[in-house]
């Protein structure tokens, strides 16, 4: 029996939307108690004065590139991330070589990740190979431990096979995420389309890629009444097709990234290819929506897309590879931007890190009551936080924010009851 005493940490209560500055104690994993004065002897007892304490983040969006490419990053390295980043729970997407569409490939990755620091949730294919061809034996991939199916990385072309499987896919309850993007319409381009690309004289994507293909999961939602989350919102456009589709009842949830409220394609003025991700950086427009969409609940969860790549890849501006990693930044920068700059306040900041991305997968957050696993993210609201690309946990230095500085320092992660972080 092992056990750990966090005091004066100030909990980010999102039942009743509360801060108290409260002790908590945690006894084989699990939450044992949390209120204003705790004297117990604990194995480790930790002083959290100052700190805000918040569940663990679930980050739904994450390349841990294993296995096949673990140049980029491992299921170890990928884990030290997120650790450093307050992430407690991913789920990794199946672009991987091999791709996860067999229950083989899924076994694997499943069986290696119980020996990880955190919890690793894996998505599985919708498509075999990601080929576009023909649905993956969905339901052999959910018995074998699939959290979610998704082709990301790239859109599922063929309409008539995404609306069996978001209809598969609702009978099975697993979620559906769509990388809703028209690769006719992307055709070469690789940055956002517009007076940026024209500057540069690079090929630019219309923004009508990811509009109009995610204009085509609402109907196909709606059509067969399953559900289907959006990945990446990016744009506008996809912001305001959502917010019309949930009123109209469509079961949709979707998740943007960090850097879709941070960031503009004028970033890309540097020709540097950490600043080139898929979706690409839009415009400062694109970004008041995705925060509007944030402050009024049609988006749902932050996602990081932490996409690794190595320096090398990333050395040729035109032809490096889409992707940039996220995992350390997500809470600083998601702090300092909506809720530092007053957009939204913290409660809501929460659901969008760790309640709303576990509810889609259908798992739960720690709310801090008795019996909740232990996963928890402790952080200096006031504590400054320099993106610096030598003193990240991963294997990749692709970060779009480095040399930034953010608030809200992660100092402590708990996963499943364990120290697994320290700043
Ligand atoms: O920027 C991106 N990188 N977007 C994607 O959809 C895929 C990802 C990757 O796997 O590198
Ligand atoms: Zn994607």
């Amino acid at each position: 029996m092992k056990s750990l005493l966090i005091k004066n940490a100030v909990v980010i209560n999102c039942d009743d939307r509360s801060l108290n500055k409260q002790d908590i104690y945690i006894e084989d994993g699990v939450i044992r108690e949390v209120s204003f004065l705790i004297n117990r002897e604990a194995d480790e007892t930790v002083d959290a004065g100052g700190l805000l304490c918040g569940p663990g983040l679930v980050d739904m969006h994450v390349h841990m590139r294993d296995p096949g490419q673990t140049h980029k990053e491992d299921m170890h390295t990928l884990s030290a991330a997120a650790a450093a980043g307050g992430v407690t729970t991913v789920l990794a997407m199946p672009n991987t070589a091999p791709p996860v569409s067999s229950v083989g490939v899924l076994r694997d990755i499943l069986d290696r990740a119980k020996g990880s620091c955190i919890n690793i949730l894996q998505a599985a294919c919708v498509t075999e190979n990601m080929r576009g061809e023909r649905l993956s034996d969905l339901e052999a991939l959910k018995i074998a431990g699939a959290a979610a199916f998704s082709d990301d990385g790239r859109p599922v072309e063929n309409a008539r096979l995404m609306l069996q499987a978001i209809k598969e896919a609702a009978r099975l309850n697993v979620p559906v995420l769509s990388h809703a993007e028209d690769l006719n319409i992307v055709n070469g381009g690789i940055i956002n389309e517009g007076e940026i690309s024209r500057r540069l004289g690079v090929k630019g994507i219309d923004r009508a890629s990811e509009d109009s293909s995610t204009a085509r999961e609402m109907a196909l939602a709606a059509a067969c009444g399953g559900s289907i989350h959006i990945c990446h919102v990016s744009t506008r456009g996809s912001v305001s097709i959502i917010r019309d589709a949930k009123r109209r009842g469509v079961k949709i949830t979707c998740e943007t990234a960090p850097h879709y409220f941070t960031l503009t394609d004028e970033a890309l003025l540097s020709c540097d290819a950490d600043y080139r991700m898929n979706p690409p950086l839009r415009t400062q427009d694109d970004v008041n929506a995705v925060i509007r969409g944030i402050a009024d609940g049609t988006i749902d969860a932050i996602a990081t897309d932490h996409a690794p790549h190595t320096a090398q890849e990333k050395a040729d501006f035109k032809t490096a590879p889409n992707g940039i990693i996220g995992l350390e930044t997500l809470l600083p920068v998601s702090y300092t931007n909506l809720v530092r700059a007053g957009r939204i306040d913290i409660f809501r900041l929460f659901e969008m890190l760790a309640y709303n991305p576990a509810d889609i997968l259908r798992t739960r957050a720690n709310r801090f009551a008795g019996g909740d696993r232990a996963d928890i993210v402790l952080f200096d609201p006031h504590g400054e936080f320099k993106v610096d690309i030598n003193r990240l946990h991963g294997k990749s230095v692709n970060t779009a924010f480095k040399n930034m500085s953010f608030y809200g320092a992660v100092k402590m992660t708990v996963c499943g009851g364990n120290i697994i972080y320290r700043a």
